[in-house]
């Protein structure tokens, strides 16, 4: 279990809890990664994995709401563009040995996560739940 993830963050849906419990163990493994220095081919590694991650996770997100006809699925969307936006500058800065930036966008990913998670994600629950998704 990631020392980042909260039993509060959890919606009750245990395949999205799951998803969003790896989701911040690989950002953890990151943040790990970069405190001790690790080789840049290893970081590089977990960065490419935590997009991966993400598109997978926000891929079932939208399918699932797509196919329940959620009435805030545009917001939802883009807010997941937002995210591949921001990861991808994370990853340039990296690529770009500007590892100040690099922290500063991984510190913003992680914030993200957790907000949007808290947020965004908790306003399809109910309509989740009503659909038998567990
Ligand atoms: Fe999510
Ligand atoms: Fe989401």
């Amino acid at each position: 279990m990631s020392k980042l993830w909260k039993e509060s963050y959890a919606l009750n849906i245990k395949e999205i809890d799951n998803q969003h419990i790896e989701l911040f163990k690989i950002l953890e493994e990151l943040l790990n990664a970069m405190s001790q220095g690790q080789g840049n081919q290893v970081v590089l590694k977990i960065i490419n994995n935590l997009e991966n991650y993400a598109r997978m996770h926000f891929g079932i997100e939208e399918k699932y709401m797509q196919k329940f006809g959620y009435e805030k699925f545009q917001d939802h969307f883009e807010a997941h563009q937002y995210f591949y936006k921001k990861m991808a500058e994370c990853k340039q800065a990296f690529q770009s040995n500007n590892l100040i930036v690099t922290k500063d966008l991984m510190d913003f990913l992680n914030k993200w996560i957790v907000k949007h998670i808290c947020g965004t994600d908790t306003l399809y629950k109910e309509l989740f739940i009503q659909n038998n998704v567990r």
